[in-house]
This record gives structure tokens, sequence and C-alpha cells, in this order.
């Protein structure tokens, strides 16, 4: 994840497209494809957006940084769009209870689209960052950009050349947990038993 952005530099319009064109490749269950997809990318909608998610008091480094991405992109999710598609005749799930579904794939589908604009990203020499909108701040964003009550947001990436004072995660000193941690060959034993 890149969080600081050069802002003179925007994100040509052929590698826009390159990295939405990617993010529906994304694999999808019964290829449902629920997603959506808000790309904002002029300062005003920019700044609208970081507006309506953020406090209003003085911006901290993290959002100082973050808010110079050339661009940004709202990826939602419709769980509607997953329960319709399998309530159709192959699928026969007409009660569309929720029950069924072991997790929400209609969020972890849009969490693959977000991974492969971020290998995009990466492909194409930019840096990227996903990030949450905070609860307290979703009808907000409804409000501001018309965003319909069937899609949730499920996360946004910035997007840009990266800057020169990125800050790596302050979270990445618990180390990234090894192999031997979490991966269970055969049976589930316990690390070191
Ligand atoms: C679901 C999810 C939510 C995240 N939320 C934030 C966030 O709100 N702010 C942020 O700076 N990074 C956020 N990140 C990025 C993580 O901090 C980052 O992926 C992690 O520290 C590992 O760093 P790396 O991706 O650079 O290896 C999020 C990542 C994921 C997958």
């Amino acid at each position: 994840m890149v969080r600081d952005y050069d802002p003179s530099r925007p994100v040509p319009a052929a590698v826009v497209e390159r990295l939405l064109e990617h993010a529906i490749r994304a694999p999808s269950a019964g290829f449902s494809q629920g997603w959506a997809f808000l790309v904002l990318e002029s300062p005003d909608d920019r700044s609208l957006f970081w507006s309506v998610t953020t406090s209003s008091e003085a911006p901290d480094g993290w959002l100082t940084r973050m808010s110079r991405a050339p661009l940004l992109v709202v990826v939602l999710s419709s769980k509607d769009a997953y329960l319709d598609r399998y309530a159709e005749p192959d699928k026969g799930w007409t009660d569309r209870d929720e029950a069924r579904w072991p997790v929400p794939y209609w969020d972890v589908d849009a969490g693959m689209a977000a991974l492969l604009m971020l290998l995009t990203a990466v492909d194409e020499g930019l840096g990227a960052c996903f990030f949450g909108v905070p609860v307290d701040r979703v009808d907000a964003l409804r409000e501001a950009f018309g965003v319909p009550s069937s899609h949730r947001p499920v996360g946004v990436v910035s997007i840009g050349y990266p800057g020169s004072d990125d800050r790596r995660s302050p979270s990445l000193r618990r180390g990234r947990r090894g192999l031997d941690e979490v991966v269970h060959r055969g049976r589930w034993l316990t690390p070191g038993s």
C-alpha cells in the first residue's frame, strides 16, 4: 500500500480504463458480478469525497498525503444482485435466505475486484491503497454521490504515482505471520505440537 501521491501526475485515461477492465475480471459467485465502482477523478469530486468521509478537524498526516491521490475508486457491492442470481432456476434458492451463504460473497467478490486494481496499479508503476469508509460516514457518502441503498461501499482504492513522503502502516510492526503459523497441512495441528 502506498499512502502518498504526486499530485502533479494524473493517472492516464488509458490506465484508468485498464484498472477498471481488470477489476471486472474478478471471479464472482454464480458470476453474479454484483459490484459497482464509483470513480472520482476531478478535484471537486475528490475533495467532496474527503469532506464527507472524514471529520472536519484539521487533516492529519494520513489524510494530507492520501488526499493527494488523483484517482479514487469506491468499490461497492450489491447483496441483492447475489440473492437475485441465486434465486434463478439453475441455483434455486428462491427463498433468498441469507443463512444459506457461508460468508457474504458479495463483499468477498468486491474485495477480489479491488485486489485486481491494486495489482494493476503495481504493474503500471503506480501506487495504491485500499481503505474503508467509516460506518458513520456511509450515509453522507451516499447522499453526496447519489449511491443507492442497494449498494454498500466495501472500500476505496486510492491510486496515483507514489509521492516522496510515503509512510508504511505502523501495523507492519506486528510482523508478517509465517507459513508455520497459518498453514495446516493435512490436519489442523496446533503449531509447535
Ligand atoms: C480490508 C482492509 C482495510 C484497510 N484499511 C486501511 C485503512 O483504513 N487505512 C490504511 O492506511 N490502510 C488500510 N489498509 C491497508 C493495510 O494497512 C495494509 O494492507 C497492511 O498494513 C499491510 O501492508 P501492505 O499491504 O503494504 O503489505 C487496509 C487493508 C485492508 C485489506
